[in-house]
């Protein structure tokens, strides 16, 4: 079977809404560590991780020995239904982590339920489906996770159980907060927080659902901070607090365990998702005990923290800080965040180098200006293929090349990375300029 028979059965039997990464799609059938290959046998060095969800690399013997153990006790599924020892013992470990004093923990089975659940929940707690979101971001896609997504190209609907006033992200690049001073975009973005409460709602709002960085929105941080300045205001009407740490969590930002502390806050509700499992269907949400039980009725999720993705998940969690992934994602996030400046330094296509850890992004625009030149970073995206090394792409235009590698990212294939995408982004610059 070749890989472009498999493109024609995809195409003749998925959705095309449904999009594949490169003009030529990739059947990834082998991976070790950081490394995948090909259905033509060619191998490449993965800075994306299936969206920055194998978290800890491909074929991890503990994590491995981990589900296969479970898979041998002959128990796949139970159901929530009957107590599961995996279950409980992670749902300890990342109540105590989440800094969330006498928190509770729902599994769910993907990021967009955890958001579901976050809502519902804060929802009931407050009576209220009044929310505030944040322009850029991206919480799934139900239609209440949709709701609050503030990215037209993956608002599939207008269908909306929750009444949504959106507020500005607080980023240094776009929109009208752009180019103040950190402390200022704070104070306007929270004076911005007022004003949309006091014209644009009735109050007696649920909550608010933010991202500490923005993922699909091409890794937008507002300055460290905002969050504590949005509470302050928040905490004035009893508004919760949810944070969306499904990309941002576990250590990936380097400096903290969870985006949110880099504002020196504690939200509410914190969800996550994608690399807890790292590869196994593993979300949930973790909150104070008085806003989880708000629940009134009969609510579970059938698979949600099932025993195989439990057991990969305490094993992931046991990986990461044993092996202190989070010192390595700082010190290997520096070495490709230095390295990529110093490479597009005097490029006047690439408006900047952004994020924090292992989640940094490229932003391209066309020469001289801000406008987006999203045709720039898919030459870029396309020359990383061909020299070996997967990325990402993402940002509300699409113009922004995305790096979330494992990890367990050493610091010899941070540099072996960084040479392919120092190239491309070099060789690719060159063909625009001249
Ligand atoms: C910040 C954030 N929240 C929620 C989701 C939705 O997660 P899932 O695709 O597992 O439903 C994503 C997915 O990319 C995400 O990046």
């Amino acid at each position: 079977m070749t890989s472009d028979d498999l493109l024609a059965r995809h195409r003749a039997v998925l959705p095309s809404w449904m999009p594949l990464y490169y003009a030529e799609p990739i059947e990834l059938v082998s991976g070790s560590g950081r490394r995948v290959t090909d259905a033509q046998g060619r191998s490449y060095l993965d800075f994306f991780g299936g969206v920055l969800t194998n978290m800890i690399g491909y074929d991890i013997p503990e994590i491995r020995e981990a589900v296969e153990r479970q898979l041998r006790t002959g128990i796949v599924h139970s159901s929530t239904l009957y107590l599961i020892r995996q279950q409980v013992e992670l749902a300890e470990k990342v109540a105590r982590l989440s800094g969330i004093p006498d928190a509770r923990v729902f599994f769910t089975n993907s990021g967009t339920e955890a958001n579901e659940a976050a809502l519902l929940v804060a929802t009931n707690y407050r009576r209220s489906h009044q929310i505030l979101a944040v322009r850029n971001s991206y919480h799934g896609r139900s239609y209440a996770a949709m709701g609050v997504t503030g990215n037209r190209s993956w608002s599939a609907s207008a269908l909306n159980p929750l009444q949504v006033a959106w507020l500005h992200s607080g980023e240094r690049l776009r929109g009208l907060l752009a180019r103040l001073d950190e402390a200022d975009r704070i104070d306007a973005a929270a004076e911005d927080l007022r004003e949309v409460l006091a014209t644009q709602t009735a109050g007696d709002v649920a909550c608010l659902i933010a991202e500490p960085i923005q993922g699909v929105g091409g890794f937008v941080a507002p300055p460290d901070g905002l969050f504590a300045a949005w509470k302050k205001v928040l905490d004035e009407h009893g508004i919760l607090l949810i944070s969306d740490e499904v990309q941002t969590g576990w250590g990936r930002t380097g400096e903290h365990f969870w985006g949110y502390q880099a504002h020196g806050v504690t939200p509410d509700l914190l969800t996550f998702a994608k690399g807890i499992g790292n590869g196994f269907a593993l979300a949930g949400v973790v909150g104070r005990a008085d806003v989880l039980e708000s629940v009134p009725a009969i609510s579970f999720s059938t698979f949600g923290g099932n025993p195989v993705s439990t057991a990969a998940g305490n094993a992931v969690l046991d990986y990461l800080r044993d092996h202190d992934l989070q010192a390595n994602a700082a010190r290997t996030g520096a070495i490709l965040a230095d390295g990529l400046r110093a490479a597009v330094a005097g490029l006047d296509c690439v408006a900047e180098v952004r994020g924090k850890g292992l989640m940094l992004g490229v932003e391209f625009v066309r020469p001289g200006t801000l406008d987006p030149d999203p045709a720039l970073a898919t030459r870029v995206f396309e020359a990383c293929r061909a020299g070996g090394l997967l990325a990402g792409k993402g940002g509300l235009h699409g113009n922004v090349l995305r790096m979330g590698p494992p990890l367990t990212l050493t610091e010899d294939e941070a540099r072996e990375g960084l040479a392919i995408l120092a190239d491309a982004i070099r060789s690719c610059a060159a063909e625009v300029s001249g």
